[in-house]
Parts: C-alpha cells; sequence; structure tokens
C-alpha cells in the first residue's frame, strides 16, 4: 500500500519516475481502461476547484469512478462524526482516498486509520505533495531542475504549496530565494532543515532585489482564511504585483508558475506573456495525478 502525505516520503528517483510516467500519459501511453471497475474517494472538506476536478479528470481518463464529499456539513461529520470514523468506513467502500482537510496532520491520521490508499491533497498549512508533483512537472518542461534559481514569492508561512516544494527541491541542486510580506516568511524549522540538508535558501525583503537572477518565479496567494484575524490578514493583502514592467528585463527563459487560484498577486496583463505558465501548470495535474493513481491504485 501506498500512501502519499508528505512530500517527504519521496526520494528523488521516486519522483523522477512519477514526472517520466506523466511525460509517456502526456504522450497517451495509458490504457483509458485500466482503472475499470475501481473506485476513488474525493473527501474534500475546504474549497477546492483544481486539486479536486483533476483528480476527478484523472480517474476519469483511466476509466475508473469517483465519488466526491465536498463539505463538512454535507456529511455525518456534521452530526459528530470523528474524521477516524469517516475513514475507517469511506475505505470500505473505494480503492483509495483523497483527503483534502483544514487540520495540519489529518491525512497522516486518515492513512493510519483507512485500509485503502491515502492521498494528501492539502492538509492545512502542512503538505499538498500532488501539487509539488505537478510544479516540478512544469518546470522540468521548461529546463532540467538542477541548477536552477527559483524564487518564491508571497504566503510562505501559511502556504501549504511551498513547503512541500522546497523539500522537493532540497533533492535537486536549485537555489530557493524567498520573498514574503512581513510575518509571513518560510516557517524557521523548515529553513533550517533544508539547510541542514545543503540547500541554499537566501532571503530577499523585494521580488525587485533578485528578480533578474531568476529561472522560476513561483508566485503564491496569502492564505487569507488561515489568518487568526482579518485585520492582520488586511495588514499584508496586496503587497505585492506581478506586472509586465516587473517582468522586463528578467531571463528570456524564465517561467512564471503560481498553483493558483490567484486574487491580484499577478496582473492579468502577465497571462499573454510567453513566461506565464500556470495555467499550463493547472492543467499537468490531470497527468501527473493520473501516474499517481497509478502508483497508489494496482
Ligand atoms: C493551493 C492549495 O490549496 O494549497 N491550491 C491548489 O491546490 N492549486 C494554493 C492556494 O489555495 O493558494
Amino acid at each position: 500500500m501506498k500512501d502519499f502525505i508528505s512530500i517527504r516520503d519521496f526520494d528523488r528517483a521516486a519522483i523522477d519516475r512519477l514526472i517520466a510516467e506523466a511525460e509517456g500519459i502526456d504522450h497517451h501511453q495509458y490504457d483509458p481502461l485500466e482503472m475499470k471497475g475501481k473506485i476513488l474517494a474525493l473527501l474534500f472538506f475546504e474549497p477546492s476547484t483544481r486539486t479536486r476536478m483533476s483528480f476527478e479528470a484523472a480517474m476519469a481518463r483511466l476509466g475508473g469512478t469517483s465519488l466526491t464529499l465536498s463539505s463538512f456539513e454535507a456529511s455525518s461529520m456534521a452530526k459528530g462524526e470523528t474524521l477516524a470514523d469517516t475513514i475507517r468506513v469511506v475505505s470500505g467502500y473505494v480503492d483509495a482516498i483523497v483527503l483534502r482537510h483544514p487540520r495540519e496532520g489529518a491525512a497522516r491520521l486518515a492513512s493510519e486509520v483507512s485500509s485503502v490508499p491515502v492521498i494528501n491533497a492539502g492538509d492545512g498549512a502542512g503538505q499538498h505533495p500532488s501539487q509539488t508533483l505537478l510544479d516540478l512537472y512544469t518546470i522540468r518542461q521548461s529546463m532540467p531542475i538542477d541548477g536552477i534559481n527559483i524564487g518564491l514569492l508571497g504566503d510562505l508561512r501559511y502556504g501549504r504549496t511551498t513547503h512541500s516544494l522546497t523539500y522537493a527541491l532540497s533533492l535537486y541542486d536549485a537555489v530557493i530565494h524567498t520573498v514574503a510580506p512581513v510575518g509571513l516568511n518560510l516557517p524557521s524549522g523548515l529553513v533550517h532543515e533544508l539547510r541542514e540538508r545543503g540547500t541554499e535558501v537566501i532571503e530577499h525583503e523585494h521580488i525587485e532585489d533578485v528578480i533578474k537572477e531568476l529561472d522560476v518565479l513561483y508566485v503564491t496567494r496569502i492564505q487569507r482564511e488561515r489568518f487568526p484575524d482579518m485585520a492582520s490578514y488586511f495588514n499584508v493583502a496586496s503587497s505585492y504585483r506581478i506586472t509586465p514592467e516587473l517582468l522586463s528585463g528578467t531571463k528570456e527563459h524564465m517561467v512564471v508558475l503560481h498553483p493558483l487560484p490567484r486574487v491580484d498577486e499577478i496582473d492579468p496583463r502577465v497571462d499573454s506573456l510567453k513566461n506565464a505558465r500556470y495555467f499550463e501548470q493547472s492543467h499537468n495535474g490531470v497527468p501527473v495525478r493520473m501516474a499517481m493513481l497509478r502508483q497508489v491504485i494496482a
């Protein structure tokens, strides 16, 4: 049984294998009836468009079926049932479970009580491993991951995509540049871990200070829903914005990524520049998640 809970569960060979498989799938190397008779449960206790729908699309493309539960209110958890009991029950119905939950550690807990594999589709400010795989896949479409200078901009404190991505980058030879509004830096424990692993992490105050050095710019949204109060959110809201003007003079091949949804951190005028790769990135969720499902559901 194979769970995907944290990117720490992967080594570089496992990531490279999944990326290669996603590439094959992109070239139609899969059997559209491979998952016939298999059932995937999607338990999404936080909003989602891309992650949920691309897992559903991935399962459908492989000939399988998905069962989706998309809120606490619509489930017996509204009656007081625990997550553990919900998982015990659902794992008796399906072949694998994809879980998104507001609490960090929820996916790990689920994997301990589930009788089928569990994929973490985001646990609070914790991890988001399938997003990282598609982020790496998207980078690899443009350049080798080894040797890149990548800038992470935005809410690096609560943004789980950057927590997973930075760890994965420590398996490669990448230099990580961070730029975050006050109080939203990468957690210091994670920075320490990355440095211990030999990854260079350089903190900058302004994106202008580093943008010309970057091969990849990974922009993130401020995670409003994780703030303790709205006043502290409004202190940092709209404090950075990528514009065509800011991108002029950057490396020709630099790609701009964003896990999406964006709020106001990327000017829509950037969308038509060749550097903008965030919509391709979201499309890559389907082949990457097909590769993951193949690995999890034998
Ligand atoms: C991200 C998430 O849910 O962490 N979205 C996604 O899955 N593409 C990023 C975000 O919500 O900002």
